[in-house]
């Protein structure tokens, strides 16, 4: 009796494949064919496909490749499954490289074989226009490139251009990002401050127009300082200055907001003392300033002026936590040829909580814009 139940089981799940696939829609020759494989189950299909039909009907299939030829039935066609799969190019390993190559721009079927050859150390849209541009000789160094955090696809060209400037690839990456590579004051972009609000940069690439003046400045009071700043710079700034003075620490603001007609003047009265290949090094010219954006700060401590106040104890604490409080210290002595200008440890320029991450990063804030905020 035992032996009639298991003979009229197998005799039902048989005929259940079978049925199973030839209403899927597979030709009897398939249908033969999957049932004559050892484990039909790896097959998995619940609709009919073609691509799957000339797989397994193909000369070259190979019974034990037919789990990997299952992955790539839908990504690729039958020839190139079989062929890929049977010389081990293709594996379960590459199934999401398969996909980024394959939905790429520039793919071209032509060179996927090339494609999966390399690993890339760059992104796989890289490696892909490399190949097909016949650049295949550059990867070493682009892949070095490519592992520096500031590392910008569409740069590469200019970082090869300019690759003999610079001793490190960080110092070259920083010079071609933060666009110090380029002559300063020519094609300058407008600063954007509807765009970018709090976080628009201003610097000797990026112009504030002559009428941009903030319409939420309000006064420092006198023991913060003097003049005017937008209101939530101004907050964070007292906040920041409190929390100094709990330390024991004194400091106060010297030169908040300075309007387009004033850095006019002072860039101006500049120029009646010094050359001005000089002056830029240490004064923007009027709409390059970040204080015209009522955002930067200049800070001393009493009894300190901007010649000495380095040597102070609130220099130092400013350094360290004025990004705290949102502040970012813009302009330190060992970025001078990337910032444009000399060592300020008094100017602090207000952006947000974001400030946290661009410490974090330790990027000067020209790179930090280009490569995470524009
Ligand atoms: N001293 C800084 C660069 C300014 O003039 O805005
Ligand atoms: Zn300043």
């Amino acid at each position: 009796m035992k032996k009639v139940v298991v003979l009229l089981l197998c005799f039902i799940l048989l005929g259940c494949t079978k049925n199973y696939y030839k209403e899927l829609g597979y030709d009897s020759k398939t249908v033969k064919k999957i049932e004559s494989l050892k484990d039909n189950n790896q097959v998995f299909f619940s609709e009919y496909n073609e691509n799957l039909t000339n797989i397994i009907n193909n000369e070259d299939f190979i019974e034990d490749n037919l789990k990997t030829y299952v992955l790539f039935v839908d990504l690729l066609d039958c020839d190139t499954v079989i062929r890929l799969v049977n010389n081990k190019t293709l594996g379960e390993f590459n199934l999401n490289r398969i996909n980024e190559i394959i939905n790429d721009q520039n793919y071209d079927e032509n060179h996927l074989e090339e494609y999966l050859k390399y690993y890339p150390r760059t992104s796989e849209s890289l490696l892909i226009k490399l190949i097909n541009n016949d650049r295949m000789d550059e990867y070493p160094l682009i892949a070095k490139l490519a592992s520096d955090k500031g590392f910008v696809e569409d740069n590469v060209d200019i970082y090869l251009k300019h690759i003999e400037e610079k001793e490190t690839i960080r110092e070259l990456i920083e010079y071609i990002n933060s666009k110090a590579y380029l002559p300063p004051y020519e094609n300058e972009e407008k600063a954007d401050t509807d765009k970018y609000g709090y976080l628009v940069l201003v610097n000797k690439y990026y112009k504030l127009a002559e009428d941009y003046k903030p319409d939420d400045l309000v006064e420092v009071e006198s023991n913060y300082g003097r003049g005017f700043l937008r209101k939530e710079a101004y907050e964070a700034y007292k906040k920041m200055q409190d929390d100094a003075e709990k330390e024991g620490l004194s400091m106060y603001i010297t030169s908040p907001y300075r309007s387009y007609d004033t850095q006019y003047k002072l860039y101006n009265y500049y120029l009646s003392i010094d050359p001005q290949d000089i002056v830029d090094t240490y004064s923007a010219r009027p709409g390059n300033s970040e204080h015209q954006l009522g955002l930067a700060v200049d800070i001393l401590s009493p009894g300190y002026d901007f010649g000495n106040f380095y040597q102070t104890k609130e220099a130092e604490w400013l350094k360290e936590n004025a990004y705290k409080y949102g502040f970012i210290f813009r302009y330190p002595e060992d970025k001078v040829d990337i910032t444009g200008y000399k060592f300020e440890p008094w100017h602090y320029r207000y952006v947000g909580k974001i400030a946290k991450d661009i410490y974090d990063s330790g990027l000067t804030y020209d790179e930090y814009f280009e490569k995470y905020i524009k």
